[in-house]
């Protein structure tokens, strides 16, 4: 990991291979590492950046509220500091995609392609949001062991928490130790996303949109309708996988997205 100093705050990055780069972009409220099982794979495809973004991992922690797009400021910024010019391919899960959305909607010149994994267009209902304010007032006085206890099952289909406890286990570690102001500053900054739905048949990008077949989260059904609004979106669906596929099934979700990078390059 490298420091690197992007916008106002100080992010943990990492770049691995050459070539096309591809920024992966974590969900809530975990970091980098939850796509270890893709680096290796498509650093052998093109240049992989992958940011903790502010407030999780090694990046520096800033109290308040870190919007969605704040953070898509911070990863433009981030590019800017690592001179990357080319376009990018923009892989985001959960708040990753949100934040994909974000950075589409505010510097959509530098993006090559989109993948959008496992997350949602729809902002939070008035109930989501003010549940979400409630739970950040307690990270910051409890801490985040409530936060794992409620959330940790939601994260995996059932074939992983049956049988995969290891990941399981790594996951709930990551959210205990995830920095409670940093925790706080972003479930403030997702309760106040707003709906993108309405920008979806703008998005003139190739785009992969992929679920696992049992995300509790971001249900197939509604991810497979913000494909249907994409001009020739792909839509895959990864079995055995819950609302983190890249972990749950990193075979079929890199194949999903090795093959969709193939095709990105050839239709350069
Ligand atoms: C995530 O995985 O990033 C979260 O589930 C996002 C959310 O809570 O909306």
């Amino acid at each position: 990991m490298v420091k690197v100093r992007a916008c106002q705050v100080e992010l943990d990055v990492t770049v691995a291979g050459q070539g096309m780069p591809i920024l992966l972009a974590h969900g809530f409220p975990l970091d980098h590492s939850m796509w270890d099982e893709q680096i290796g794979p498509l650093a052998a495809r093109g240049q992989v950046i992958t940011p903790d973004l502010r407030g999780f991992g090694g990046s520096q922690v800033i109290a308040g509220t870190a919007t969605m797009e704040q953070m898509a400021d911070d990863l433009n910024a981030l590019l800017d500091t690592l001179a990357i010019d080319r376009p990018i391919v923009f892989c985001g899960l959960s708040m990753g995609g949100y934040v994909a959305f974000q950075f589409w909607r505010k510097y959509r010149s530098r993006l090559r392609a989109l993948v959008l994994c496992d997350t949602r267009a729809v902002a939070d209902t008035p109930e989501a949001a003010s549940a979400r304010l409630k739970l950040a007032s307690s990270v910051l006085t409890e801490g985040t062991r409530g936060l794992a206890e409620a959330m940790v099952p939601k994260l995996f289909g059932p074939a992983t928490l049956e049988s995969q406890p290891g990941i399981v286990e790594a996951q709930r570690e990551k959210v205990l130790a995830a920095p409670p102001e940093g925790v706080a500053a972003a479930l403030r900054g997702l309760a106040a996303r707003s709906d993108v739905t309405d920008y979806l048949p703008q998005i003139a990008l190739p785009t992969l949109v992929i679920v696992g077949q049992d995300d509790a989260i971001s249900p197939v059904d509604e991810m497979r309708g913000i494909a249907a609004a994409i001009a020739g979106a792909e839509f895959v669906s990864i079995p055995r996988a819950g609302h983190l596929s890249p972990l749950e099934n990193p075979a079929a979700f890199n194949e999903a997205i090795e093959q969709f990078l193939a095709r990105v390059e050839r239709d350069r």
